[in-house]
């Protein structure tokens, strides 16, 4: 499938600048605190690199990896026709390696979906004792919740498309696009 038949969601441009626009609330929000950014392994990888550099404080990163009940790899998670959420079993696959006791954490996610990993993953990391954990989404597709999930901060909010690149996949793919863009079935059936 070539890259450019790809239909571009959200720019590069509008990426960074609400990135910008994220990364100045958290600064003011934890002004004088350290916090740890705890990335969601693989897609919030980008996000979280680009979040992270325009955040001046005393920070540090982890990371932490999630895959479905029946899924065969991390990479395989989501796929267009909502194959993501066919259990809403949800389990570790890689835990983080720093102490979250009495931190100021950021949980750092490419997208709020179904909300069944974050929901997951912040029950996880309370039992950490945490001194506050916010979420961090950078998309946001309300029409698709199945559990209660709101993140504290949200760069944009999605109509229920599939989306590729900035960091997401499609079986491991398009995570390099420096867009967001729409995998739509048309697209994907032509490759078949
Ligand atoms: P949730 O548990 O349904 O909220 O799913 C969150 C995870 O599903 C995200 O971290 C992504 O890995 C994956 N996901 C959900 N929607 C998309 C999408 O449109 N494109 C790529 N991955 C997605």
């Amino acid at each position: 499938m070539p890259v450019s038949e790809l239909q571009v969601l959200i720019s590069r441009e509008q990426i960074q600048q609400r990135v910008t626009e994220m990364a100045a609330q958290i600064t003011r929000d934890f002004t004088g605190q350290a916090i740890i950014f705890v990335g969601v392994l693989k897609g919030a990888a980008i996000f979280l690199s680009d979040l992270a550099r325009q955040v001046p404080l005393d920070s540090t990163f982890d990371f932490i990896g999630v895959c479905s009940y029946g899924q065969q790899s991390a990479g395989a998670a989501a796929t267009p026709n909502g194959g993501w959420d066919s259990t809403g079993e949800v389990r570790l696959t890689k835990d983080v390696e720093q102490s979250m006791a009495g931190k100021n954490v950021l949980l750092v996610e490419d997208i709020l979906d179904t909300g069944l990993t974050l929901t997951y993953i912040k029950k996880l990391l309370l039992n950490r004792q945490p001194k506050t954990l916010r979420v961090v989404a950078l998309l946001d597709k309300p029409s698709r919740r199945k559990k209660p999930m709101q993140a504290d901060y949200v760069g944009f909010t999605i109509p229920d498309k599939f989306v590729v690149g900035y960091g997401m996949d499609y079986a491991e793919r398009f995570r390099n696009l420096p867009d967001i863009c729409i995998l739509s079935d048309a697209v994907l059936s032509s490759e078949k």
